[in-house]
């Protein structure tokens, strides 16, 4: 397979810098689609990811929205045939955005994203993982949320849904699966916590218009 084309990224610099046009997010939509363009279905979810993440990020600062819109798009980039060098989806798609000059704060989202550090322990890859910050913050939670309420083909769905289908799909032995004692609490929360920030955002539109936002 062909290797997709990143941003131009200035050589040498310790510290790469990149230019993503016409944005980041724009940039996150048509290299995430490249890459999932061989995993329909994986492609369908993370459309969906980044649908919510549209929606959610108007609960967030300003300056934090673009950063939840391309790590949404970018999530599950791992996945890709080309990227997967050694097998943890999290770990593979952020290095590859790091390569990239991709902003640290996208490639430490798509790191963490939905307790990726619970399944790194247990492959072995915990400290490779850690190579990259974990912003535990509002942003991450948003991310977690938007994945862990996003069926594989895309559609909103309840977390316990999602979270029995995890189940059923990859089998009690997967790491996923296994990893689910460990972060299961922690995603509930990133869940419930993004839910109490869309309350006044969701309200306030019902109030604005008389309608419910679309359920994305
Ligand atoms: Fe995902």
């Amino acid at each position: 397979m062909e290797e997709p084309q990143g941003p131009t990224v200035s050589p040498g610099g310790a510290e790469p810098s990149a230019t993503f046009l016409p944005s980041l997010e724009e940039w996150a939509r048509s290299t995430a689609g490249r890459l999932l363009a061989e995993l329909p279905r994986r492609w369908a979810h993370s459309q969906g990811v980044a649908r919510k993440a549209e929606d959610v990020a108007l609960a967030l600062e300003p300056a934090d929205r673009p950063m939840l819109i391309a790590a949404a798009w970018l999530h599950d980039i791992g996945y890709a045939a080309v990227l997967r060098k050694c097998g943890l989806h999290p770990l593979d798609g952020a290095r590859y955005l790091a390569a990239l000059g991709v902003p640290g704060r996208v490639c430490g989202l798509v790191a963490h994203h939905s307790g990726a550090a619970s399944v790194a322990a247990l492959m072995g890859l915990g400290h490779q993982l850690a190579e990259f910050p974990d912003e535990r913050g509002p942003v991450r939670d948003a991310l977690w949320y938007c994945d862990l309420t996003t069926s594989p083909d895309g559609l909103p769905v309840s977390l316990r849904t999602r979270t029995v289908e995890l189940c059923a799909r990859r089998g009690p032995d997967d790491p996923v699966v296994r990893a689910l004692a460990d972060n299961g609490a922690e995603r509930a929360g990133a869940v419930r916590r993004t839910e109490s920030l869309l309350c006044p955002v969701l309200s306030g539109q019902n109030r604005d218009s008389g309608h419910g936002r679309r359920n994305g």
